[in-house]
């Protein structure tokens, strides 16, 4: 029986979090030992969008490539195997765009219009003069997938309406051609611990936001942040009683010191712990667990020509693949068979 096949993508937004490291990366990890997986950065989609400052975008292309190697490194540093799944750049198979540019001839513009992530740049980015390619987003996103005949996506609740338009575009195809060539591909939910950010509960990890740990950070710029971390403002002294429910200190206990969890929680609340041992406490817990990452992560930066080979043989193997999909939706199409496939 062959594997089911995974797909999935993510913005080259440069090195990742704790957030994308617990939400995304580690339900990718797993899945390459059952599925045959694809995991790719989406530089292409990093255009749809201006940028400006430290984001990436049409206007501001100019940290485009490091971000995109920053990223293979820190997939590889959290246990993505080059052996067991394809890691590529999105770029790097131009068969996508030729797919993109097929499927955008039956992508009805209502069904973009309608798309809320698009209504959201739109709206809440406030982007003035959104683009032919951002209104296409989903498009390129379902040739992402299709081209290797995804039949499951990992993606957070966000992706469900990509992914949906990605099923009704394969649906369209299918009955338009009269071939099943596509698979009607389903989104793989992802069980995602709340990831707080370092100012509050309430907000999540994010790079924007600049609440976040990066997995590149040293364990001293680990330890830093920890101390940053916001507590419980009532807690001044030790034997203060505090309320562990509003404390990312605690929080983060939760995913980083699981067993201890109902000690600091009664500890806190008896006021029998202070805010600085238990950061101490914290931070040493999460640097144990991020030390062998951040190890293959140094000895993936040193060693010359490692990622761009990772790489180079991720897009070789997704190549093949691809042109084997484009092949077959030309001919179903009609379109004239060409000499190089
Ligand atoms: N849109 C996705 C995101 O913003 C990234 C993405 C691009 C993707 N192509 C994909 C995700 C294909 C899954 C499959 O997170
Ligand atoms: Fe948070 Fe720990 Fe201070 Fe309690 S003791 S408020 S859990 S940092």
């Amino acid at each position: 029986m062959p594997r089911k096949r995974v797909t999935s993508g993510m913005r080259p937004t440069g090195s990742l979090h704790l957030g994308n490291l617990l939400g995304a990366l580690n339900n990718w990890v797993r899945l390459q030992d059952e599925y045959e997986c694809y995991y790719f950065i989406v530089d292409w989609h990093a255009l749809t969008t201006p940028g400006g400052g430290d984001v990436v975008g049409y206007e501001n292309t100019g940290a485009l490539k490091d971000r995109v190697r920053e990223m293979a490194i820190d997939w590889v540093a959290a246990g993505l195997d080059p052996g067991k799944c394809k890691i590529f750049v999105q770029s790097h198979v131009p068969e996508v765009a030729e797919l993109h540019l097929l499927f955008s001839m039956i992508t009805p513009l209502g069904w973009l219009e309608r798309n809320p992530t698009y209504k959201e740049m739109v709206l809440g980015y406030k982007i003035e003069n959104p683009s032919y390619g951002l209104l296409g987003y989903p498009t390129l996103q379902s040739a992402d997938i299709l081209a290797y005949k995804g039949e499951y996506v990992p993606v957070g609740k966000d992706q469900e309406a990509h992914v949906n338009l990605t099923r009704d575009l394969a649906q369209r195809f299918n009955s338009l051609y009269g071939k099943a060539v596509f698979p009607i591909t389903e989104t793989l939910l992802t069980e995602v611990p709340k990831v707080p950010g370092l100012d509050s509960v309430d907000r999540k990890m994010s790079k924007s936001a600049g609440n976040y740990i990066a997995l590149s950070f040293t364990e001293d710029e680990t330890t830093r942040k920890v101390r940053s971390m916001f507590t419980d403002p009532v807690k001044i002294r030790k034997n203060d009683k505090g309320h562990p429910d509003g404390c990312v200190v605690f929080a983060f206990h939760g995913i980083y010191n699981r067993s201890e969890e109902e000690v600091v929680r009664s500890e806190c609340e008896k006021g029998e712990r202070g805010c600085v041992d238990c950061k101490i406490e914290l931070a040493k817990e999460m640097n144990d667990a991020l030390r062998p990452i951040r190890q293959r992560r140094e000895e993936l930066e040193k060693a010359p020509g490692r990622v761009e080979e990772i790489l180079r043989e991720g897009a070789s193997k997704a190549r093949e693949v691809a042109r084997a999909t484009l092949n077959e939706a030309r001919e179903v199409m009609n379109l004239p068979p060409r000499e190089d496939g």
